[in-house]
Parts: C-alpha cells; structure tokens; sequence
C-alpha cells in the first residue's frame, strides 16, 4: 500500500459538506441540561478520574478494565499487539465464549430472571418473557441442531434473515456458543440484497423466519428465502439447508411452499435436540464473533468483522457505564437487530450484564404513538434507546401521548443520526418527563459500540451535541490538507480517533485492502510505521468540536446517505437503478426529510432516442426495492433529459442535490451543458 497524498475531495462532496455545516449554523450552541441528583446517586459512573485512568499515556493497558467484565476460561497474555498495523489484536492469548458470557454466568444468581421480553406487534399477543434459564435451554437445543443436523462447526459462517422476535438473538447466541460466525441481514432488506450477503460470506445455511407483522399486517418473510437462495446460486453459491421459525409456533405462516431437502422448519427438527446441551467452544479473543454487512463509498455493502474479545469487552463496558445498565433495570433499545446497535445494545452488552433486555417486533407507531409508552409502562422499562427518526415520528403523531402513561425512564439515549435540538427537548421534556438522562452516541457500524458521548452520572448534557469522547477515545479532527485543528477549534473537519479500541472491526470479510484504504490509509503518517500513533482511525463523518470539549456530528463526508438512521450507499441505488434497459445513467443525492432526516432523490436520464414514462419511472422504483429493500425506496425518481456535467463529463451531484432541496444552485455556467439545470428544476417543481 502506498502512502495516499490527502484526498481533495471533490466540489460535490465539498457541498454536500456546505449544506450539512449550515444545518449546523441554524443550531445555535444550547444551554446545558444536568443530570438529576437522583441519577447521579444511583449511577454505575460518577467519578470523574476515569479519564485520567483512560488517558493516553495509560493505553493500551487501561483497556483490561473492559475485559475484566467478562468471564475467560484462560486470561489473555498481551492487552494489545500492534504488530501488523491497522490490524490490532486485542487480548491476545485469552479464550472465552460469548454465549457464556450472555447466558451461563448469569444462571447462578439469576436463573429465574428474563433475559428477553419478547413484545409482539399485534397488541393482543401474549408478551413473552424468557427467563435465562429458558434462553439457555433454547440456545442450547438449536446450538445443537445446528452443530447436529447442519454439520456447522466453528469458524463457518452462516446468514440470518431474521425480524425482531426473541428467536433472533437465540440463534445468535447459538452460533457464538459454537463459534460459529453469524451474519444477520436486516429482515427489511429484499431477498435479492440476503444473497448478495449469502454469496460474499459463503454461507451454506440461510436461518430466516416464515412470517412477521409490520403496520399490524403479516408479510410473507419466507418468500425472500427463496428469492435469495436462488440468486445465490446465480452467484455461483449453494446454499445447503435454509432453516425456517415460525412466528406462531407448530403453525406454517407463510403462502410460500417448502422446498423439499432444503427447506426446515426450525419447531419440527428441534423435537429431535430436546434436551441437548452444547459445551460452550473456548473462541480466542480474536476469533470473529459476527460479520454485520454495511453501506460504504463504493459498490457492494462491505462485512465488517468483529472480534469476540475485544467486542464483547468494550459493548459490556459502554453498556454498563454509558447506558448505565444495572442488573435490575429494564432496558428496552427499540432498534433492529439487523444493524449494529441491536447487535451491541439489544443483544451482546445487556445480555452479558445480566439485564432484562426487550424485543419489540413492530412499528413504534403501531397502532398508535401512544404503544412504545404502554410498553414502558407494562414492563417498567426504565432504560429506553431510539433514533431521532422515531422520536421525531412519535413527536408528530402524538407529541401529548407520553403524559398519559405512567412510564418512568431514568436513562434514555439517541442514536444513529444528528438530532435537532428542538426533537431532543421534546425526548427530555415529554418522554422523559424532565427527569431521564439523555445520551446521544455518536458512532458507527464499524466501530463496534460508542465513541463519543456524554458520560450520564458525569457530564452535563448539551442538545445537538454528542457529548465529549467517551473514556479511552482520543478523536482528533483533521483538516483537508492532514493539518490537526485545535481542540475546541469549532472548525468543521473529519473526524478521526487517534488510538485503536477492543470494539473496532477487524477487517472487511474478504478485502483487507480495501479495510486499510478506506480507513486509514488518508491521515497515516507512515504507511512502514508500527507505531498505533501513526494510524488515526478515519470515520468519514464531518464534526465540530466545540470550546467545552463537545462533538457535533455534522454527517457524511463520502456517499453514504443516512436515512432514518440507517446507511445506503449511493452507488448501491445507483447501480440497481442501471439494471432497468432504458437507463443510460443515474445519479442519487441526499433530501432533508422532515422525520427520516434524509431520503434519497434518484435522477436517472434514459439511453438516446427513448421517452421519459410513468412505467420506466415506477419500474426503476421497483428495480431498488427488490435489490435493496423497501428502506432505499427513492423519495423520487427524476427522469431528466440529461445529467449537469462538468466539461470532463462528471456529474454534478451538487448542482442536483442543491434543486432537490430547493435551494440555489450556485454558478452553473462552467458545466458542459448549463442549459439542462433550468429544465430539471421546472421537472422537480
Ligand atoms: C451517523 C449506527 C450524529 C454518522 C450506530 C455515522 C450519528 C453513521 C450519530 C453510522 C449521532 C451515528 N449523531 N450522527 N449520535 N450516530 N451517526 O454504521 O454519520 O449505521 O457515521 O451505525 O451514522 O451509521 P451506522
């Protein structure tokens, strides 16, 4: 690998960048909130010399508090071995198993306790409340099943296609008791999108579910396993078994027929693993846990792979000290398992702390904005953590809704996207009653748990802000040109973070290469070094920090768009766009959404001689929804006569993005063709 000279980006990032820094200019600094007494004398995190214990003359050794949480069959030898920059290796020499960590510790003192409170999405249902006794007992029997019947052994990897029901983190457990990799798809992604998974992570068992609710209606999920399947296998790749739960036990509920000799449901084999245990597999801390499959600058999603160790050690300490999760809290994050925060903070942190962790399967809003707070109230969840998409959705829907439930929440996060400091009065006023400590956790897919937030029993908190870097997270932000700016500049840059850290990916599944260059590759400063110190971790977020040591996350600086909290790359709608014959090219740019934060324009222009139509239009539509999913769905496809160029022939993103969000254009005079801008606007008009 060479050394990269500092990317200049190019004008349309540049301006994607604009716009993104004059949101932040409509936010003025706000006033601080302070945590209540009555937190702070109960939080697990009050005292202020954890930063001096996490400070950078202290790495890496600090970070054996992290991995102290957790239970080791053989302690590690090395805390961190640098040897092979940027592919750190956290604790190293050490053994452990996850699914022990989650599950079997907490037997002895807490055999009766839930684990999960499963909350269907039909409010009729029966909530489930699976005790640890019980999560052992399933976790055992399909461990068995799939070590038994699907010959799956340590290091195989296997994809899951699961929506929210408490059988999702039973089949992840299972496969970390085995060690054997799980890479969930997020059950909104289309059948097509779960092959291109499949395919990269060579999986030969496909574990999905027949059916689930969205919006009080049931949707045909078992149908996507069939699409997959058979899409892999244009890919060249066999899947053996796909493995099939039923929403309603000992019921099929799904139109879709059963192959047979591939296709399994999970409740018939199971009769045969009653009773089973599996002796929990002693993984070396670096052994992968899961892949989680992500949006980045270019073509196809990458695999970031996470360790065991190391991922564990730091998702258990950030959700004991920044979720501030004790073993007698009711911890409800009302993500999706099928991205990372589910991972991390629905599965993996409070399951290893021993706390009662809630899956909900629906909609927030279903069947009304008033359910996430009859929610709280039946289980007296007393920790809640969502996205600014859903608490603006609850906001508009039912803004006088939370005052009429006794919920009572002492802790509530944000994460997944900037919220408007506006939203997050609405959270602490009305959701948390002016009583819940907020947190808002900058961080990412990749970086496996959070790097920036306020500490909850420490620090006060700031609307709009992240908060500080969280203890043993050094950012830093650099300037275009690799300069450093000041700390407190309040200068937008990109932000890296200067040390590695036990939750950081390993590497993309399959392309170290592309895992160093998009990384970091742009601020090292010696691409020969073995130093950490040359080696700042590249985030590709724009940030702020402020003169009080706050981080403000100002967005994207690369093609990745951010709605509804959730990553789409461009190039990926882009490139399903292309798969309709009459497309010549297509070009996506972000939309401010009143509720998603961002949803994606696709401007498309049609090969010579061929008419715009209302049919080409909604068939480009349906080309994304079945290669991506229902969540990539353009706000609106734009057939233009053609794209703003530049002389050099690029299109110019800027200029479209500008007309999509109805501002102006700039100078256009220079573009090959400036006379088209004035006939795209009239189009978006
Ligand atoms: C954005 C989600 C502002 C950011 C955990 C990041 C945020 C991307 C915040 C990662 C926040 C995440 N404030 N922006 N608190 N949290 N982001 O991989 O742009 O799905 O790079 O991980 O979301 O999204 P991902």
């Amino acid at each position: 690998m060479s050394k990269d000279k500092p990317l200049r980006r190019s004008r349309e990032q540049q301006s994607a960048d604009v716009s993104e820094a004059q949101i932040a200019v409509h936010w003025p600094e706000e006033d601080y909130f302070h945590p209540s007494s009555r937190f702070i004398a109960q939080a697990n995190l009050v005292d202020p010399g954890v930063f001096e214990r996490f400070s950078l003359d202290k790495f890496p050794e600090c970070f054996k508090e992290f991995a102290d949480l957790l239970d080791w069959y053989k302690y590690w030898e090395k805390t961190l071995d640098t040897g092979n920059p940027p592919f750190w290796r956290w604790y190293v020499g050490g053994r452990l198993n996850a699914c022990y960590n989650c599950v079997d510790r907490h037997l002895a003192g807490h055999r009766n306790k839930t684990a999960i409170h499963f909350v269907p999405e039909l409010e009729h249902e029966v909530v489930q409340h699976i005790t640890y006794q019980e999560l052992f007992v399933r976790v055992n029997e399909f461990a068995a099943l799939l070590r038994d019947f699907c010959g799956l052994k340590t290091g195989d990897r296997v994809t899951l296609h699961m929506p929210m029901v408490a059988e999702l983190p039973i089949a992840m457990l299972a496969c970390a008791r085995l060690g054997v990799i799980h890479s969930q798809v997020f059950s909104g992604f289309s059948g097509k999108a779960c092959a291109d998974r499949i395919v990269d992570s060579e999986s030969r068992v496909l574990i999905t579910m027949d059916a689930y609710y969205r919006g009080g209606k049931p949707l045909d999920h078992k149908e996507k396993a069939d699409i997959a399947v058979a899409e892999a296998a244009k890919g060249g790749h066999k899947v053996d078994k796909v493995l099939i739960w039923q929403r309603h036990p000992g019921r099929y509920s799904s139109p879709t027929k059963l192959v047979e000799g591939r296709d399994f449901l999970v409740n018939d084999v199971l009769r045969t693993h009653r009773g089973k245990r599996v002796d929990p597999v002693p993984m070396p801390a670096e052994a992968p846990l899961f892949l989680m499959y992500t949006s980045g600058t270019t073509g196809r999603p990458k695999g970031c792979q996470h360790s065991t160790g190391g991922y564990l050690a730091y998702v258990t300490w950030t959700s004991k000290y920044i979720q501030d999760i004790h073993p007698e809290d009711v911890y409800w994050c009302m993500a999706d398992i099928g991205w990372i925060t589910g991972h991390s903070y629905i599965v993996y942190g409070p399951l290893a702390l021993g706390a009662s962790s809630v899956v909900y399967e629906g909609l927030p809003t279903y069947p009304d904005a008033g359910r996430p707070w009859r929610i709280a109230e039946d289980l007296e969840v007393n920790i809640f953590h969502t996205s600014p998409t859903a608490i603006r959705a609850l906001r508009r829907d039912g803004a006088d809704e939370p005052a009429k439930y006794n919920h009572r929440f002492k802790h509530m996060t944000t994460v997944g996207e900037p919220i408007e400091p506006e939203v997050w009065k609405w959270y602490h006023k009305a959701v948390g009653k002016g009583e819940a400590v907020i947190v808002d956790t900058w961080w990412q897919t990749e970086t496996g748990g959070f790097l920036c937030s306020t500490v909850p029993g420490i620090h006060k908190m700031k609307p709009g802000s992240a908060g500080p870097a969280i203890p043993g997270i050094h950012p830093v932000i650099y300037d275009d040109e690799g300069k450093e700016l000041p700390a407190g500049s309040g200068k937008a840059g990109n932000i890296c973070i200067r040390n590695p850290w036990p939750g950081a990916f390993q590497t993309i599944w399959k392309d170290p290469d592309r895992f160093v260059k998009q990384y970091y590759s742009r601020y090292c400063r010696n691409p020969k070094s073995k130093n950490w110190r040359d080696w700042p971790y590249m985030a590709g977020d724009g940030a702020v920090h402020a003169a009080d040591g706050y981080y403000r996350i100002l967005g994207r600086i690369d093609d990745v768009i951010n709605v509804a909290g959730h990553r789409l790359g461009t190039k990926e709608i882009e490139s399903a766009a292309l798969l309709v014959a009459e497309v010549a090219e297509a070009a996506v740019v972000p939309v401010t959404d009143q509720i998603k934060g961002k949803v994606p324009d696709l401007y498309v222009s049609l090969k010579p001689g061929l008419k715009a139509s209302n049919n080409i239009a909604s068939r480009i539509m349906a080309a994304v929804i079945s290669e991506i999913g229902p969540i990539a769905k353009p706000h609106g496809v734009i057939i233009v006569p053609d794209m703003p160029k530049t002389r050099s022939g690029k299109i110019m993103r800027r200029v479209l993005a500008a007309i999509s969000n109805h501002q102006d254009p700039g100078d256009v005079s220079t573009l090959a063709n400036p006379e088209v801008v004035d006939r795209i606007k009239e189009l978006v008009k």
